[in-house]
C-alpha cells in the first residue's frame, strides 16, 4: 500500500535549448508591461543573457534592468530590491541567474506582496498572498530554484541562512534553456551540479519521500552518473547541458516537495559565514552524511550505485565511492581547507546546523555533537 502523500507542481515549464528567446512573448502572455529583470553583475557581460533580452526587445515588452542580486542574498539586498521594484513601478519579474537570483526575485516578490520584511516570512506557509507573476530563467544547472517554491535569504542580523517557503513563490514559468550554461566556468558548473545531486539523494531521504518524488530523484541521479563528467568538462555540450538541466529540475521538484537533510544543514552555515559556493560545501559534505545516514539508507543508495557508475555493485558503500569519485574527477575537494574553517569555528556552525530545519527530514536524527563530527571529519 502506498503511504499517503501529497504534491505540489509546481511552475509551467518551457524545455529545450533556444527556448530562452521565448521569454518576451511569454511575460506579454503573462500581462507583464514593465517586469523587472533581475540578474547578477557579470552575466550580462558574458552574453549569457543576450537571447533573453533580444527576445524582450522583439517583443516590444518594455522592462527594468536590475543586476545588483547578490551571491547568498542577504535580507538588506531584498530590501533594495523591493524599493527598486516599486520606484520603477514594476507589474512582474524576470528572473535569469543562478539560485541566488532567482532566490532574490522569490523573496523580493514575497516582501511585494505581503508587506513587511524578510524576516516576517521565515520558514514554510507565511508568505501567502500571491505576488505579481515571475518568469525564472536559470543560468545554471543545479538549484533548482526555477521550480520550487522555496527561497534561501541570509539574515545578517541573526548570521544565518534561512528559507522562506509558501507555494505563492512558485514562479508561473520556468524557461529551462540549457545553451545559457555554454559559457559557465567549469568549477561553477560542477558546484551546482552537486547542488543537483545533493536535493535528489537527500529528498530519497526525507520521510516525505514518495513513488512520485522518489522517480524524479532516481531520474535526476541517473543523469548525473551518465553525463555530470562531460557537462562539467564542457557545458556546451548540448546532450551534457540538456540532461543536467533536466537533473536539476527534476530534483528541484522532488525536493520541494520532501525538504531535504543535513547536508544542506551543514552547507547553509558555510555559506553565511564563510562565503563558500553552496553546491561546492554539498559536494563536500554529501559522502560523510551519506556514511551517517547508512543505517537507515541503505538499500536506497545500493540502488542508486550502478545509476552514478555503470557497472557498480548494487551497494551503498559503492554509491559512496562513486560520488567520492565524481567530486575528484570534476574538481570538487575533499575538505574545507580552502573556506578557512578553523576548529575554533565548529560550535558555532554545528549549533546552527542543529537549529536548522532540514534537520527533521533527514533519514537519521542528529545531535549538535554529531554536526560537529561531520565538520571535524571533512575539516582537513
Ligand atoms: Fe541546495
Amino acid at each position: 500500500m502506498v503511504k499517503a502523500f501529497q504534491i505540489a507542481s509546481g511552475p509551467r515549464v518551457r524545455f529545450g535549448r533556444g527556448e530562452a528567446a521565448q521569454v518576451g512573448e511569454e511575460a506579454k502572455g503573462l500581462g507583464m508591461t514593465k517586469p523587472m529583470l533581475v540578474t547578477d553583475p557579470g552575466l550580462t557581460s558574458s552574453g549569457a543573457l543576450d537571447s533573453v533580452i533580444k527576445g524582450l526587445e522583439d517583443s516590444v515588452v518594455e522592462y527594468v534592468f536590475y543586476d545588483q542580486a547578490e551571491a547568498n542574498p542577504s535580507d538588506t539586498s531584498i530590501l533594495a530590491a523591493r524599493d527598486f521594484f516599486g520606484e520603477n513601478g514594476c507589474d512582474g519579474f524576470i528572473a535569469a541567474g543562478g539560485g541566488s537570483t532567482m532566490d532574490t526575485a522569490k523573496t523580493t516578490l514575497a516582501i511585494v506582496a505581503n508587506g513587511g520584511v524578510p524576516s516576517d516570512y521565515y520558514g514554510r506557509g507565511k508568505a501567502t498572498k500571491p505576488g505579481p507573476p515571475l518568469i525564472t530563467v536559470p543560468t545554471t544547472a543545479g538549484t533548482g530554484s526555477e521550480v520550487t517554491m522555496s527561497s534561501i535569504v541570509t539574515d545578517t542580523k541573526l548570521m544565518i541562512k534561512t528559507v522562506l517557503a509558501d507555494d505563492s513563490l512558485f514562479a508561473k514559468l520556468a524557461v529551462v534553456d540549457s545553451a545559457l550554461l555554454a559559457k559557465l566556468p567549469s568549477h561553477i558548473a560542477a558546484g551546482a551540479m552537486m547542488d543537483a545531486l545533493t536535493h535528489a539523494i537527500e529528498s530519497v531521504g526525507s520521510p516525505a519521500s514518495n513513488p512520485w518524488t522518489e522517480a524524479l530523484a532516481f531520474e535526476s541521479i541517473a543523469r548525473i552518473g551518465a553525463h555530470g563528467r562531460a557537462y562539467v568538462d564542457d557545458p556546451s555540450d548540448p546532450e551534457a547541458a540538456d540532461a543536467i538541466s533536466l537533473a536539476a529540475m527534476l530534483a528541484g521538484r522532488a525536493f520541494t516537495n520532501t525538504g531535504l537533510g543535513i547536508v544542506h544543514s551543514l552547507a547553509h552555515p558555510l555559506g553565511a559565514y564563510h562565503g563558500l559556493h553552496h553546491g561546492t560545501a554539498n559536494g563536500i559534505f554529501l559522502p560523510p552524511v551519506m556514511e551517517f545516514n547508512l543505517p537507515a539508507m541503505r538499500d536506497a543508495y545500493a540502488r542508486m550505485a550502478p545509476l552514478l557508475k555503470e557497472g557498480a555493485a548494487h551497494t551503498a558503500e559503492a554509491a559512496i565511492d562513486a560520488i567520492r569519485e565524481l567530486n575528484t574527477d570534476i574538481g570538487i575537494p575533499g575538505s574545507l581547507r580552502e573556506a578557512d574553517v578553523v576548529n575554533e569555528d565548529l560550535d558555532v556552525l554545528a549549533k546552527d546546523a542543529a537549529e536548522s530545519h532540514q534537520v527533521n527530514t533527514n533519514p537519521v536524527p542528529s545531535t549538535q555533537e554529531d554536526l560537529k563530527r561531520l565538520l571535524l571529519a571533512v575539516l582537513e
